[in-house]
């Protein structure tokens, strides 16, 4: 099963060290507070995560080692081709499937390893869904007595160094080709956090923001094609203006000159 517009495997490889850096910030704030909830609430046996849109196993990656007690995971995406790929550091199993089902997914990831389902998290994924699926997946949750980890949502916050008169319209027009389609695209996090406060969990947040620079060159350079080009998509009235614009940034990436920060949050919320 392979969805219309999939994810790239080898963007996702270009990330991560850039993902790793930014949710170091999470360790105080969110990850302390997680693994004292899951000891408290899961103090024997394994405990049993869930990743939604898992990709080739990122998400895992990072939080796996960070959780120190036996764990399984159950990497949930709709595209087979990047689960085959994964290859985290724990215990898994790789399930083909949709968030439309995530009533489903937890109760069968339940059933399979004899535990409830304990955390709920997904990285990189808010921004493709729309209003009802972030529901539908806070819902569960909360149905499930589980943890939540968001991690790694676009806020729709880019500031570029030195900065451009076109940044913002760039900026602009990108946010739009996001929210095609019913995505929430840079709206998803503060939906998400509504959301899980609905359903009466404790919600706590923290930035887990990129900043890149000439020492992060390939995936800025990417990062910044793929930008532009999703906002000249959006608005091809931009697209003269920002050839130009592209090659002076990628002037002053090599000269050393650009930075830039592009901002992500991380979201916890436990059951209250
Ligand atoms: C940007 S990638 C992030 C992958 C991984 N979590 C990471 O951090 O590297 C988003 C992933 O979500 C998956 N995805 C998007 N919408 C989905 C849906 N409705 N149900 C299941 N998977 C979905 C995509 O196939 C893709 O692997």
């Amino acid at each position: 099963m392979r969805p219309e517009r999939p994810a790239d495997a080898g963007w996702l490889a270009l990330r991560m060290a850039a993902d790793d850096e930014a949710r170091s910030a999470t360790l105080e704030p969110l990850i302390n507070p997680l693994v004292e909830w899951l000891q408290a609430a899961h103090p024997a046996g394994t405990v049993n995560v869930v990743d939604l849109g898992a990709g080739t196993g990122s998400n895992a990656h990072w939080l796996a080692p960070r959780l120190p007690f036996a764990q399984h995971w159950t990497l949930v995406d709709h595209d087979a081709h990047l689960l085959s790929r994964a290859d985290p550091p724990a215990s898994f199993t790789g399930r083909t499937g949709k968030l439309e089902d995530i009533g489903r997914i937890l109760a069968e990831a339940a059933a399979d390893r004899h535990y409830p389902t304990a955390l709920l998290t997904c990285s990189a994924l808010l921004d493709v869904l729309n209003a009802a699926e972030i529901e539908a997946a806070c819902a569960a949750a909360a149905k499930s007595s589980c943890a939540v980890l968001f991690s790694l949502s676009v806020t729709g916050n880019v500031s570029l160094s030195p900065k451009d008169p076109m940044d913002a319209a760039l900026a602009a027009a990108f946010d739009e080709h996001q929210r095609r389609d019913g995505r929430l695209g840079p709206d998803a996090p503060a939906t998400a956090e509504a959301a899980l406060r609905r359903q009466g969990m404790k919600v706590r947040t923290a930035a887990t923001n990129w900043e890149l620079d000439a020492t992060s060159a390939p995936l800025f350079r990417t990062w910044l094609e793929e930008w532009v080009e999703a906002a000249v998509e959006q608005d091809a009235g931009l697209a003269d203006r920002s050839r130009q614009w592209v090659r002076q940034r990628l002037e002053q990436l090599e000269s050393g000159e650009l930075s830039a920060t592009v901002g992500h949050l991380d979201i916890l919320a436990l059951p209250g």
